[in-house]
């Protein structure tokens, strides 16, 4: 800033000149207009009405005029200034205005298109399988258990009367665990029924145990080195086999429908004495395709009837070994591979379908909660 004079003209200080004032302001118009974005009118702003831009440099200019000066040059900057922020403001408006309206047809959206669908999942028929059956039991008061899939043999075997003599227990059929002392991924689900006994004190014990178990089988259209059982339990005063028929019935009204009968043929099982294979009445032809060329029969290749597992009253050895006394107690099993039944609910026709976590498999079951 120049020092305080009292004498000279405001004429004669060049930034003061009207028309260099002119010049400056005209200058700042020309910029002002030709800004044509936001941005560069920012930029605009801070060159021509900035802390310093010449016309604010000009204003300086003032406070060192003698006083008589001050009022002239002063209207003639101030006005020059004020002309420039009438013109930014204008120019932003405007150009704010653009911007808007751009914007509106940039990111318009249409809610009328359709839309990229994530696709639903549906749950695994399995699971929606063995909580139904879960489901039957529960309603007649039975309690859903769970065993590990690692199991000690002792529970997998020893204590279900199968001796280490027995010939399930060979390499072929169960897969033993590397460097552990007697532990093999259990080959079925009733070591499920030892446990639970053994976590009662007293029974009354009523258990249903879905899981997945494991056998050295190779994987084909009807095996698999791994696949899911059920296991029904039941141990209180006075049971017989006809409770056993009573609830196998029950169960196969719950999950096929009315009017098919069941029936137990002899079997045996270490765990059950006496033993049964149990098999109901085919629930597509309902024993109608038997010796009926004429209409053959997918479900049970026309043979009428459908197994369903095995079954038999809970062997004294095995409540014993349990901890429950046989004298006052007796129980039914049950056991099934759901696999299997959901092959033949569904006609599912190889099993590696099950497994392979193709959604085409799941998704036509649905969802079912
Ligand atoms: N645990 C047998 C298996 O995996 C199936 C079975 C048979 C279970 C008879 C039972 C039963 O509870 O009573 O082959």
């Amino acid at each position: 800033m120049s020092a305080p004079n009292k004498s000279y003209d405001p004429v004669e200080v060049e930034a003061l000149k009207p028309a260099e004032v002119e010049r400056m302001r005209d200058e700042a118009l020309a910029a002002i207009a030709a800004a044509s974005t936001l941005d560069e009118l920012q930029q605009v702003k801070v060159a021509h009405a900035g802390d310093r831009s010449p016309l604010a440099l000009a204003n300086r200019e003032i406070g060192a005029l003698p006083p008589h000066a001050k009022a002239d040059a002063g209207k003639r900057v101030g006005q020059a200034r004020g002309a420039v922020n009438k013109a930014l403001a204008a120019r932003r408006e405007a150009l704010e205005a653009e911007r808007d309206a751009r914007v509106l047809v940039d990111e318009a959206v249409d809610v009328t298109l359709p839309t990229d669908r994530y696709p639903r999942g549906a749950r695994h028929p399995l699971t929606s399988l063995a909580d139904r059956i879960a489901d039957v039991f529960t309603a007649m008061g039975y309690s859903v258990a769970e065993g590990p899939e690692v199991e000690a043999e002792w529970l997998n075997f020893d204590a279900l009367n199968m001796g280490p003599d027995h010939p399930a227990r060979t390499m072929q059929d169960t897969f033993f665990l590397k460097d552990t002392d007697s532990v093999v991924l259990r080959t079925h689900t009733s070591p499920v029924q030892i446990r639970s006994m053994l976590a009662t004190s007293e029974p009354p014990v009523y258990v249903v145990c879905p899981g997945r178990v494991f056998r050295t089988d190779e994987l084909d259209a009807t095996h698999s080195p791994v696949f899911n059982q059920v296991e029904l339990l039941a141990v209180d005063e006075g049971l017989t086999m006809a409770d056993l028929k009573g609830t196998l019935d029950h169960m196969v009204r719950a999950l096929f429908g009315e009017g098919l009968a069941t029936r137990l043929r002899p079997s045996y099982f270490p765990f059950t004495e006496p033993s049964a294979e149990m098999d109901m009445v085919c629930f597509a032809c309902r024993g109608e395709s038997v010796g009926n060329p004429d209409r053959p029969c997918r479900t049970c290749s026309s043979e009428g009837w459908i197994e369903l597992g095995g079954c038999g009253m809970v062997n004294p050895r095995v409540l014993r070994a349990a901890g429950v006394d046989p004298e006052r107690y007796s129980g039914f099993a049950f056991g099934f591979g759901i696999d299997r039944m959901l092959m033949f609910r569904h006609n599912v026709e190889d099993m590696r379908d099950i497994f392979e976590g193709d959604v085409r498999f799941t998704l036509p079951f649905g969802m079912e909660i």
